[in-house]
């Protein structure tokens, strides 16, 4: 293991991301921030448009604990599965009346048992902020890892608890930090899902999986079902109308309305659609351009520029604006 161990931080030394910002610092705050906007979305995003921008924004967790929800959406906007936006929020509340409480600035708990009783804090989140931030001889288990454990052990459907016991005995307990974020890069640029460069990998004098690593994990195919909505675009003046959603989808989030029947005096304008995890959403869309007395929330552009809005309600609006556009 001391070899696996001494190969997997040679290879990371020179190859690995080693200025990847949330690995050049100390700060748990910037670390756990990182965890929760990688949980979905990939390294390029959120380095390219959102942790910096959000850190100016929260630079510290009682920053982000003592602002409005609507203002952490906003920051959100765009990365997707808000809820990793409002539990970050809810968390960042909490530590931060704990620490007002003890008169002390907040700060994350070091243990993971406290870590995951936290909003949005599952048992990877847990484990990277332990590791990452608090240097603890932890593993972690993102996706990446998962498939490097499956191959090397020849694992096709294997058990959390099961992955979780290896991971436990297979981590560099001297230096988790090094070997966690190394594991990370070894399986997003050599153990990659299609194609593994198993010749470059520091990993492969103990891979049992090496012959046919494609075979592990055995993939599980997913089809998911599609949602059709009708979407009423009430203008009026150069104004949209939009409401902020109260349901469980989206909740907090500002978006045009759906409806079942397309109202008659109402124009079909196009189609929008987006994949979310469980389902795909088309949408078609429609224009109602007469002021309807119902409603007092038109927006100019300019003032739904400020609002949060879903992906999907943004591609509406691009294509509203290219259709009016072209009249
Ligand atoms: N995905 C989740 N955590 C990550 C990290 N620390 N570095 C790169 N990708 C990650």
């Amino acid at each position: 293991m001391k070899k696996t161990h001494q190969n997997i931080r040679t290879w990371y030394k020179l190859y690995g991301r080693l200025d990847l910002p949330w690995r050049t610092t100390t700060d748990p705050y910037h670390i756990y921030l990182s965890e929760v906007m990688l949980q979905q979305t990939q390294v390029s995003t959120v380095l390219e448009r959102y942790y910096f921008p959000f850190l100016k924004k929260f630079p510290t967790l009682k920053a982000l604990g003592t602002a409005p929800l609507d203002d952490v959406l906003k920051m959100w906007e765009g990365l997707g599965y808000y809820n990793r936006a409002k539990n970050l929020h809810k968390t960042a509340k909490i530590l931060t009346q704990r620490g007002q409480a003890q008169g002390v600035p907040p700060t994350l708990p070091l243990n993971i048992d406290e870590l995951i009783k936290l909003p949005g804090i599952g048992k990877n989140t847990a484990h990277a902020v332990a590791a990452f931030a608090f240097k603890q001889p932890v593993p972690i288990m993102e996706a990446n890892v998962k498939r490097i454990l499956c191959r090397l052990y020849k694992l096709k459907t294997p058990t959390d608890k099961a992955l979780w016991e290896i991971a436990y005995n297979f981590v560099d307990k001297e230096n988790p930090f090094d070997y966690n974020q190394a594991m990370m890069d070894i399986g997003s640029s050599i153990c990659t899902p299609k194609n593994p460069q198993c010749t470059l990998c520091p990993l492969s004098s103990i891979c049992q999986g090496k012959e046919e690593p494609t075979r592990y994990p055995n993939k599980k195919k997913r089809v998911v079902p599609t949602r059709e909505q009708n979407i009423m675009l009430y203008t009026y003046n150069d104004k949209l109308s939009l409401t902020q959603r109260t349901g469980k989808f989206l909740h907090g989030l500002w978006g045009f309305e759906e409806i079942d029947v397309p109202l008659c005096a109402s124009e079909y304008i196009g189609e929008v659609s987006h994949t979310y995890t469980h389902f795909k959403r088309i949408c078609k869309i429609y224009v109602y351009d007469e002021l309807d007395a119902t409603r007092n929330n038109y927006f100019t552009v300019q003032e739904i520029r400020k609002l949060a809005i879903s992906k999907v309600d943004d591609k509406i609006l691009k294509l509203y604006l290219d259709t009016i556009q072209t009249y």
